[in-house]
This record gives structure tokens, sequence and C-alpha cells, in this order.
């Protein structure tokens, strides 16, 4: 495709996405009003595009040819200039991002994209900031790190047009990311919030004295983890249901899910001494006790890169 693309923040997302980017082909210019993080994001941004030319092409493919195609400034307008669509990664701080997208909305091309990849703030109030054309203004949330994990979550505001979702959804796709749309502007979005839900029981499991973190670890990876990554959740009951699928699951598992429901957790918010269980339960966790932090997630990704081959062989 060959875009010219901005990165807007050069922190650890911000850098991850222009990877990604300049990796696809794009021409990147990324923008942070602090030398210090282009300095830091000019490192990172090396490290992953080699870490990615490892993992996809076995280390065979130019890494320096990809990251001649991306540029660092100072300058919001020289960010801006001719490029097509802009993914700010900058501070979670609501002003922080309204100034910005007023900003922006001022400098870039009616026909640009403003996408941001905020976890927690609301597209809505955002885009009220981009007085000009917030109908270009759009959420495309990341799963970090975005040049390793598929997921995209792109969130329309109030304002947003139906031919900027379809473009970003397009561009997504081009890229090789998963993305959904988030018909609803809600805290946590989609996969945040399953998250959330699977981590109160977690905590409460733990803060019972029903199993430890690690055994909860291994229930989740060698349970129901593995068929999540094939199946996700949906498919996984509707095969649960045998050939009569997602209807004989829902009518035969009814008093089963009553009487589980009725058990679980339903705070919201931790419990009090919840964190001291879990922080002394913590101790106990093997693989923390042998390996330290940089090892640890090394690992991670190591095996992450295995499964995201699979699932894209998989299809
Ligand atoms: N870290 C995650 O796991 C994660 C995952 C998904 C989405 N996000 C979202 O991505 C965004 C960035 O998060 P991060 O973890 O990379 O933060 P970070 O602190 O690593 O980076 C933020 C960057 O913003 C820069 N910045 C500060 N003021 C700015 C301004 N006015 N204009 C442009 N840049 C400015 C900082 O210099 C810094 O480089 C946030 O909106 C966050 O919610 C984070």
């Amino acid at each position: 495709m060959g875009i010219k693309v901005a990165c807007i923040g050069a922190g650890t997302v911000g850098s991850s996405w222009a990877a990604l980017f300049a990796w696809r082909g794009c021409r990147v210019v990324v923008y942070d009003p602090f030398p210090e993080a282009l300095r830091k994001a000019e490192e990172n941004i090396a490290r992953t595009v080699t870490t990615l030319s490892e993992i996809f092409l076995d280390g065979k493919a130019g890494v320096d040819e990809v990251l001649r195609r991306v540029t660092y400034t100072e300058s919001l307008e020289e960010a801006l200039s001719g490029t097509q669509y802009v993914q700010e990664s900058a501070v979670e701080k609501l002003e922080v991002k309204r100034s910005l997208f007023e900003e922006m909305d001022n400098i870039a091309d009616p026909e640009t994209v403003l996408a941001t990849s905020t976890s927690g703030l609301s597209i809505t109030e955002i885009q009220k900031a981009a007085k000009k054309h917030p109908e270009r203004c759009i959420t495309a949330h990341p799963y970090n790190p975005p040049h390793l994990i598929p997921l995209v979550e792109v969130v329309p505001g109030e304002l947003t047009s139906k031919r900027c979702i379809d473009r970003t959804v397009e561009f997504m796709d081009w890229l090789g990311k998963k993305p959904i749309v988030v018909k609803k502007d809600v805290p946590g979005m989609v996969a945040n919030r399953l998250a959330a839900a699977l981590w109160r029981e977690a905590v409460n499991l733990v803060y019972q004295g029903i199993a430890t973190p690690e055994e909860i670890d291994i229930a989740v990876k060698y349970g129901p983890g593995i068929r999540w990554a094939i199946t996700g959740v949906y498919l996984t009951y509707h095969l649960g249901g045998g050939a009569g699928g997602m209807k004989y699951f829902l009518e035969f598992f009814k008093d089963h899910y009553k009487r589980l429901w009725s058990d679980l957790a339903c705070w919201s918010e931790y419990p009090d001494n919840s964190f001291e269980a879990i922080l002394k339960s913590m101790e106990d966790y093997k693989v923390i006790k042998r390996m330290a932090y940089d090892e640890l997630t090394k690992w991670r990704d190591e095996q992450l890169a295995k499964i995201l081959k699979l699932l894209i062989e998989g299809g």
C-alpha cells in the first residue's frame, strides 16, 4: 500500500504500532513532543522490527530497509503532512487527547482518519474537541503489544461516520490485524470486560482459599485457555451442545449456570485484605522464583509467537 501513517506519541504502544506499520510497508512518521521519548522509540522500533523479522521470516527480512521507512519529528505539522491515517497513542489523559485531536483536526487533511489507541477514555468525549471534522475520529484500541497481538477494537463515537469505520476496518484488515467493531462506547470495550470478569473470579478463588494463583493459571492455560485460542467463547459452547449446538447448550445447562452464577463473586471493588492474600500466595509461584522478569517476558514472547504462527496458519 505504501501509505503514509503518523504515530502520535512514541511510548510503549506508539513504538509498537510504528514498527508494525513499517513492517507492513507503510511510510511512518513518529511524533512526540519529548526528544528523549523519540530517542527511546527509535531503539524500541529497531528492536521490535528485528523481533518481527526473526519470528516471521527467520531473520531474513531486510530490517534496515524497514527501518528506513520510519522518520521521527517533534513537529505535529510535519507528522501530519500528507498522512492518510493517524494512530494517536499519547498519555492516557482526556485533556491531552482532546487538545491533540483539536490540533490534529485543524492541521490534517479532512480525509485523514484520526484514530486513538485509548484503553479507557470515551471517543465521543475526545472527538468533541475536533470541531471541524469529528466524523473522522475513532478509537482503534490495540491489545498490547500491537506488533504481535492481532486484536483491534474499533469503536465509533456518536459523531463518527460509517465511512470512517469502514476505512479503519479496511486498513486494519490490510495490516493483518483482527478488527472488531464495538457498537457502543462502553468502558473496557469487549476484551477487557471479558478479562475483568475472569479476573474478579480469579481473585475470589484465591481470596476464599479455593486455589493458588499458580493452580488457577494451570487451570486456564491447560483447560479453557487452549480452546479459547481456537474457538473463542461462543463457538466453544456451541460445540459443547453437541449436534444440537447452542440451543441445546442453553437449555440443557440452564440450571447448572443458575447454581454456578449465584455462587460467583459479584463485588465491584477488591474485598478487604484481598491484596494481602494475593501477594502472600504469589510468593509460592515456582516460575516467578526461578526466572527473572526479563527472562520471563522473553520466554512469554517466544511462546506467543508460536501460538500466533499456528493461528495464522489455521485461518
Ligand atoms: N500499555 C498498554 O498496555 C496499552 C494497551 C492498549 C492501549 N493503550 C493506550 O495507548 C496509549 C499510550 O499508552 P502507552 O502505554 O504507550 O503510554 P506511554 O506512557 O508508554 O507513552 C505515552 C507517550 O505519550 C507521549 N506524550 C505525552 N504528551 C504528549 C502529547 N501532548 N502529544 C503526543 N505525545 C505525548 C509521551 O512522551 C510518551 O512517549 C494510551 O492511550 C493507552 O491507554 C495502552
